[in-house]
C-alpha cells in the first residue's frame, strides 16, 4: 500500500476531532450525567448515569454531534425498572423527547445541539447476569478501555472508510458495520492497514474470537463479543454489505486513494438523471406517511413491502432487475424497481398437470373450458396439458394497482405499510417521478440506475 501514511496523515486531519471539541462534548456528557444522577436520588432510584459509545471509547469522528448515555440500574428486579427511569427524567426535565423504543425503551433529545441517546439498562457483572440487550455495553466500555490505547485514530479511518462505501451501521436500513465491529476487528489486526491485508483474503465466512467460544452461526462474518459468548457482533452484517466490503478493501490494497475517505458531494445533474430515467422502465410506489415508526422498525417493514411487492410483480409476469426503497424517515417513503420492460406480454403460456393425472386434469379443464381468458386449448403437449391467456392489460402501473388494491395486505406488504398506502399512494411510472427527485432521493435514485460502486472501474 504505497503511500498509505501520507492518505491516513491527511484524512485524519479532516476526521479527527479537534481537542476542544473533545472538551466540549465530555462537558455537555458531564452536564447531563450530573442531572441525570441528581433525578435518580430524588426518586429513590439505585443507579447512575455513564457515558458509553464512541466518545469515551475516544472512536468518534469529528463533527459528531451524538452522546451515549446510560443509565446503569444498580439491581435488576423486572423489566419494568427500564421504563420506570427514564419516566423520572422525563418528568423532572423540560428536555423535549423522542421515545424510540425499538426493541428496548430508550429516550433521544437534544441539548445545545448535541443528540443524546438516553438508554437505560441494568448493571451486569458478567455475561450469566445479562437482563436486557444493552446491559453489554457497560462491559464493551470496560473491555475495551486497555485494548483501544492509541487505536482510536484506526478505528476513524475505518469508520469513515465505510461511511464512504456506504456500509458504515447496524441499523436495518444500513446492515452493516456497527462502531463496536470496528473497535473489536482494529484490536485483531491492530490497525486498518493490517486488518486491509487481513480482509482482502476474506472468504465465504470469517471467524473471529477473543476467547475460545464455540457456538455456531449462521452469518458470513463472526465476531463473537468478547464480554458475550452466545453473540455475534457482526450479526446485522447483511451478505451484500460483507461482500462490498471485500470488493472495496481489494480496491483499497491495489490502489489506495483518499477517493475511499471522501464522501461525492457533487450535486447530481437532475435533468441528466431525468434522460436516463426516460431510457429505463422504472416504475415508483410514492407513499406518504403521517407519523412514522422508529427508524430501525420501519425500514424493516419497507424492506419486506418492497421485497413482496417485487416478487408479486415476478409472479404476474414482470421480469424485475432490481429494486430499492428510500424513505425520509418522516413524511415519505419510495418503492422503485427496474424492469426488464413495463409492459407483460398479452398471451401467456400457462402450463397444467401431467396429462395421466386424472384428478388434476378434471379440475384443469374445469377452470379453464369455457373460460373467456382462453385464447387457445386446454390442449396437450408431450405429456402436459397446457393452455394460452390472455391478459386483461399488460402495464406495470396496472398491475401495481390492482396489487395495492388492499394496500398490498394480501401480497405481503406490512400493515402498517398497507394503511399507509391506502390513505394515500401513487404509482409512477419512469418520468412521472421527476417532482420527487429532492431531499436526497435523487442521490440514491442515481446511484441505483448507476449500480457501480465507484472502486470500480
Ligand atoms: N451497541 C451494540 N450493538 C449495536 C449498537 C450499539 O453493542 N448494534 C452498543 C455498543 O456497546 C456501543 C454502544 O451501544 O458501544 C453505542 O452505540 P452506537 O452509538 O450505535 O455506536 P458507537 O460505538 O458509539 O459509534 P458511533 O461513533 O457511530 O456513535
Ligand atoms: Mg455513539
Amino acid at each position: 500500500m504505497s503511500g498509505w501514511l501520507e492518505i491516513k496523515k491527511s484524512v485524519l486531519e479532516r476526521i479527527k476531532p479537534s481537542r476542544a471539541e473533545e472538551i466540549t462534548l465530555n462537558e455537555v456528557g458531564e452536564q447531563v450525567s450530573e442531572k441525570i444522577n441528581s433525578i435518580l436520588k430524588m426518586e429513590g432510584i439505585k443507579g447512575v448515569a455513564e457515558i458509553h459509545g464512541s466518545v469515551p471509547h475516544g472512536t468518534w469522528i469529528r463533527g459528531q454531534m451524538d452522546i451515549d448515555v446510560f443509565i446503569v440500574l444498580d439491581t435488576y428486579q423486572e423489566r419494568e425498572q427500564l421504563a420506570e427511569a427514564l419516566n423520572a427524567i422525563r418528568k423532572h426535565t423540560d428536555w423535549e423527547f423522542t421515545e424510540a423504543w425499538a426493541e428496548h425503551p430508550y429516550l433521544q433529545t437534544e441539548i445545545e445541539g448535541y443528540y443524546l441517546d438516553i438508554v437505560p439498562c441494568f448493571r451486569a457483572r458478567n455475561e450469566e447476569r445479562i437482563k436486557s440487550s444493552t446491559d453489554r455495553t457497560p462491559l464493551h466500555t470496560k473491555w475495551l478501555k486497555k485494548r483501544l490505547v492509541r487505536r482510536g485514530d484506526e478505528v476513524r479511518l475505518l469508520k469513515q472508510f465505510l461511511k464512504v462505501v456506504g456500509i458504515y451501521g447496524a441499523e436495518i436500513k444500513v446492515g452493516g458495520f456497527s462502531g463496536y465491529l470496528c473497535e473489536l476487528l482494529i484490536i485483531k489486526y491492530r490497525s486498518f492497514k493490517g486488518l486491509i491485508e487481513a480482509a482482502s483474503g476474506w472468504g465465504d465466512k470469517v471467524v473471529i474470537r477473543f476467547n475460545d467460544e464455540t457456538r455456531e452461526f449462521d452469518d458470513p462474518l463472526v465476531v463473537y463479543d468478547p464480554v458475550d459468548s452466545s453473540r455475534n457482533v457482526a450479526s446485522a452484517l447483511r451478505e451484500e454489505s460483507y461482500n462490498l466490503f471485500i470488493s472495496a478493501v481489494k480496491a483499497f490494497r491495489d490502489n489506495p486513494s483518499e477517493r475511499f475517505f471522501t464522501f461525492d458531494e457533487t450535486p447530481v445533474d437532475v435533468d441528466e438523471l431525468m434522460e436516463t430515467i426516460g431510457e429505463r422502465s422504472l416504475v415508483f410506489i410514492v407513499i406518504e406517511e403521517s407519523k412514522a415508526e422508529v427508524p430501525d422498525t420501519l425500514w424493516g417493514q419497507l424492506r419486506r413491502s418492497t421485497g413482496a411487492i417485487e416478487k408479486q410483480l415476478e409472479m404476474q409476469g414482470f421480469d424485475v432487475i432490481k429494486s430499492t426503497v428510500w424513505s425520509n424517515e418522516k413524511t415519505r417513503h419510495i418503492l422503485a424497481y427496474m424492469l426488464v420492460s413495463a409492459h407483460r406480454t398479452q398471451m401467456i403460456k400457462h402450463y397444467g398437470p401431467p396429462a395421466r393425472l386424472e384428478k388434476n386434469v378434471e379440475t384443469f379443464l374445469e377452470i379453464y373450458t369455457d373460460n373467456p381468458s382462453v385464447v387457445s386449448g386446454p390442449d396437450i403437449e408431450d405429456n402436459r396439458w397446457f393452455v394460452v391467456l390472455f391478459r386483461e392489460h399488460t402495464r406495470v402501473k396496472d398491475t401495481i394497482d390492482t396489487l395495492l388494491e388492499d394496500g398490498g395486505l394480501s401480497s405481503g406488504v406490512s400493515r402498517r405499510i398497507a394503511v399507509r398506502i391506502l390513505q394515500h399512494h401513487r404509482v409512477l411510472l419512469g418520468k412521472a417521478i421527476g417532482p420527487y427527485l429532492i431531499e436526497g432521493f435523487e442521490r440514491h435514485l442515481a446511484k441505483f440506475i448507476r449500480g457501480r460502486p465507484f472502486w470500480v472501474e
